[in-house]
């Protein structure tokens, strides 16, 4: 199995290509452009890995992506590279529309001509995984659950961005034949994440005595997913999943960010008995513009037609997740002390 996985230094991807390359035996073919969300050090654990390659490149590059797919001859295009900040899109939404609209684009045409020249078994195997967000569906009220014929309703720059990008991959398994299928996930957390997101975020800020930034009053709802629950799901639905099809995936983990942030501090206080309770440090700040108020992922179809199953719950996730937090601060201290260190980010300037 040869498998190219695009945006594979990026948090979700890592783990996928880490999975891919250590237990699935996959040949791997990682594409990077290495954006400030890019990091080659949460690849460490397989670089040296016989069927491990890298290339740094930019999806929205149509020679480069045509050169990849073609030298590389991939079973699979796993495409996860993508802008992925939803406050970062608040403040320029350009990335986000030539990446993840654009590139998107490009990648699909550079796929469709490499198929084109397929036959037989290689033509069968041959998919391409649109990895997507639940965020394209909007947000729900106090009830329901987002199902995979949900009617698409972005509200942010960067959900708007995926969504374009989700009717492109369709439309290009409707219109050409390409062997297209998407995947929407809820929010993942788990080692490896990027600091400008909620989890590693306050995780940091807690163990620096730094506040702990809540949006709003806290109540918004996310629906959280371990990261490794994620790629399997990946490789199962690029595997198994039916052509043209859409799978919802998520853990059933709804939670306010509220409890979110209180757990971090729960597990943090246990972790260093001796410090002051962490949750002093929770300060309530303006919300984010546009701001969903509700995720929450029905992943009936994928467990029931793939047999996929969250092995993780948010309870066992996050103490986990912050366990790795405090062990590996070799992977997080440059990032919090270079590109990214904490500062607010989506927040309009007044006209
Ligand atoms: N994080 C989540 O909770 C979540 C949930 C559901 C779906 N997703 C989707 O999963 C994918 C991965 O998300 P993530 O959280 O790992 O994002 P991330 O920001 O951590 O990683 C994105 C990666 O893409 C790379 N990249 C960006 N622009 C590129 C370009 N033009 N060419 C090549 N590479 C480029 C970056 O360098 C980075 O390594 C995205 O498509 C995102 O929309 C994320």
């Amino acid at each position: 199995m040869r498998i190219i996985v695009t945006g594979g230094a990026g948090f979700i991807g890592s783990a996928l290509v880490r999975y891919l390359v250590s237990q699935v035996g996959a040949d791997v073919l990682c594409i990077d452009k290495l954006t400030y969300a890019g990091n080659l050090a949460s690849l460490k654990a397989i670089e040296n890995k016989p069927n491990y390659r890298f290339l740094k490149a930019d999806i929205c590059d149509r020679a480069a992506m045509t050169d990849a797919i073609e030298t590389f001859r991939p079973n699979h295009i796993m495409h996860l590279a993508a802008e992925s900040h939803v406050d970062r899109s608040i403040n320029a939404a350009g990335d986000f529309i030539e990446t993840n609209i654009q590139g998107t684009f490009v990648l699909l045409e550079a796929a469709r001509h490499y198929y084109a020249t397929l036959s037989g078994e290689e033509k069968e195997a041959f998919r391409f995984l649109h990895v997507s967000t639940d965020e394209v569906y909007g947000s729900l009220g106090e009830d329901g659950l987002f199902l995979e014929t949900t009617p698409y309703d972005p509200s942010s720059p960067y959900s708007a961005s995926k969504a374009a990008s989700d009717h492109l991959a369709i439309a290009w398994q409707r219109t050409y034949g390409l062997p297209v299928v998407v995947s929407n996930c809820s929010n993942n957390y788990g080692p490896y994440h990027f600091p400008e997101k909620l989890i590693p975020l306050n995780i940091l800020n807690a163990l620096e005595g730094k506040p702990l930034p809540v949006y709003g009053d806290g109540s918004n709802i996310r629906d959280w997913l371990y990261v490794d629950d994620h790629a399997r799901a990946l490789h199962l639905i690029a595997s198994k999943g039916r052509i043209g099809e859409k799978y919802n995936v998520g853990g059933r983990n709804e939670r306010r960010n509220i409890d979110v942030v209180q757990k971090i501090c729960a597990t943090l206080d246990s972790a260093f008995p001796d410090r002051p309770p962490h949750e002093r440090l929770i300060t309530f700040v303006a919300d984010r513009p546009g701001h969903d108020h509700r995720y929450a992922i029905d992943a009936t179809k994928l467990e029931t037609e793939l047999g996929w199953k969250a092995e993780e719950t948010f309870e066992s996730g996050i103490v986990r997740t912050v366990e790795w937090y405090l062990a590996n601060e070799w992977w997080w201290e440059p990032l919090r002390g270079g590109v990214y260190s904490g500062e607010r980010l989506g927040v309009l300037k007044k006209a």
